[in-house]
């Protein structure tokens, strides 16, 4: 079977062509299934056998059988290996579907196109080591019933308009005296704007502050949302590296003029470093100079298990240089799809207005609910709950994956947030694993790099949505899938 493959795949490759090898095995098997010569159900070579006869590295089948997977030309099946999807009817599938393709290109444009062609960040079914999701099953909806159903109602209709600019008042002055005492954030309520998730906050940002063909600092890995954001608002990303102090600070020749720098500092995502003061201070001199306006995405260090964390860059800057991103996807839930910006107060009016503008955003309803649930000391209850759940569980990983990997996974630092950044030997076994995850019950992730080619060997495992009883288990079969994969 895998011989019929290597054939086709050996006489077509161009090695010394422009197009990445990556991209034309992708092309090649893809081609080969729309004109039926691989069929529905089609066994496919391992990637470790692919890349032996093709003699070419792991990475790069692995990165191609991902992309075909992600986009329903392969599917995995449980314990088994990787097979040819049933897309459409076999019969008419050639031609219908490349039909279908090049329509829906011709449609987009080619923001819309550079949109939808690399996606990363659609909502998986939950299980063992999905990351960024919180437990909903542990937060009080008895009290968030209540509470909301105070607002439901016919004598609020203060709350059932157009109105409130930058987000409902009380929301934003209890978010002020919250964000002041645990973060060290310091502003007037003014200054915070309410948004629907950090997409949207990045979004306002990238349309207020900067301009088509601007550049951005991005640290990589990151999170995914930053990049297809900032390239939708047409601004070229430029990365920065990481190192056990956080977000390095990057040599720009003299005439580069970056509008802004995505960074981490409290937790960096995923590898949970965490910023040392000096290279805050650093940051904010280096901004300073250069006129750049470092994007502070604080997403969830309510939940820090050994110190106290850092105060905020926000907190330490006095020019004026910080927008500070929050978010309630992790101490409630993403689905709210409630979030915050702080940005300074010379931007206050000007983001107030824009996010009016652009988006006409509302539900009013649940910010006053929200307002009411942090001012009735409901939030800092669940989050000193949840603080002690997911240490438990933390801990919990941390204990399972020792005993079943060893020496074979090295822990990233800092001890916050909900997922665990560990890496993985041999090198290439990680992408390997999130491909095969599903076959083993997993989902699992990897680090978000801005050059998809560079293998960093991580595995980002979640574990917010796993109950202490399920970690052991899942562990195991997370070792499972390890050996099927050195075993082949
Ligand atoms: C680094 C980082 N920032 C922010 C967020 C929160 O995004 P949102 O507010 O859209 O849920 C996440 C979610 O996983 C994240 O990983």
């Amino acid at each position: 079977m895998s011989a019929r493959i290597h054939d086709f795949l050996v006489g077509k490759l161009d090695r010394e062509g422009s197009e990445t090898l990556q991209r034309q095995i992708y092309r090649i098997i893809q081609d080969s299934i729309l004109q039926g010569r691989l069929p529905v159900d089609f066994k496919m070579p391992s990637t470790r056998s692919l890349a032996d006869q093709l003699q070419i590295s792991r990475i790069t089948v692995s990165l191609a059988y991902e992309r075909l997977t992600e986009e329903g030309y392969l599917y995995s099946r449980p314990g088994s290996g990787t097979y040819v999807a049933d897309t459409l009817p076999q019969t008419y599938l050639p031609a219908k579907k490349v039909e279908e393709a090049e329509y829906t290109a011709a449609l987009l444009s080619r923001r819309g196109l550079a949109i939808t062609s690399r996606v990363t960040g659609l909502a998986k079914a939950g299980g063992a080591f999905v990351p960024g999701v919180a437990d909903a099953d542990l937060f009080p909806f008895h009290i968030w019933k209540r509470l909301q159903n105070r607002y439901f109602r016919k004598n609020h209709m203060e709350l059932t308009g157009y109105v409130e600019h930058g987000g409902y008042r009380r929301l934003r002055e209890a978010l002020a005296s919250y964000l002041y005492a645990s973060r060290a954030v310091k502003c007037r309520s003014e200054q915070i704007i309410i948004t629907m998730g950090t997409h949207q906050s990045l979004d306002l940002v990238a349309k207020l502050l900067s301009d088509p063909g601007d550049s951005a600092l991005i640290e990589t890995p990151c999170h995914w949302g930053a990049p297809v954001v900032f390239s939708a608002a047409g601004l070229a990303a430029q990365p920065i590296a990481i190192d056990s102090d956080g977000a390095c600070l990057p040599e720009l020749a003299n005439d580069a003029n970056p509008r802004f720098a995505f960074i981490t500092p409290s937790h960096q995502y995923p590898t949970g470093n965490i910023m040392s003061l000096q290279r805050r201070r650093e940051w904010l001199a280096f901004s300073d100079a250069r006129n750049i306006w470092i994007l502070e995405d604080d997403y969830d260090s309510e939940f820090r298990y050994d110190t106290e964390p850092l105060p905020s860059l926000q907190g330490l800057d006095t020019k004026h240089r910080v927008i500070y991103l929050g978010t309630f996807s992790k101490v409630a839930f993403p689905g709210l799809r409630l979030s915050y910006l702080v940005v300074p107060e010379p931007l206050a009016d000007a983001f107030s207005k824009g996010m009016t503008q652009l988006y006409r955003p509302g539900l009013l309803p649940v910010q006053a609910a929200m307002a009411d649930f942090i001012q009735e000391g409901h939030f800092a209850s669940h989050i000193r709950k949840m603080r002690t759940v997911y240490a438990g569980r933390r801990s919990l990983l941390q204990k399972s994956l020792l005993q079943q990997f060893g020496s074979k996974i090295q822990f990233s630092e800092g001890s916050a947030g909900i997922h665990l950044a560990v890496t993985v030997t041999p090198k290439g076994i990680a992408r390997e694993m999130i491909r095969r995850a599903p076959e083993f019950g997993l989902t699992l992730r990897g680090s978000y790099q801005l050059d998809a080619t560079v293998d960093d060997d991580l595995l980002v495992l979640g574990y917010g949505g796993i109950k202490e009883p399920d970690i052991a288990p899942a562990v195991q079969r997370l070792r499972q899938l390890y050996d099927s994969i050195t075993a082949a």
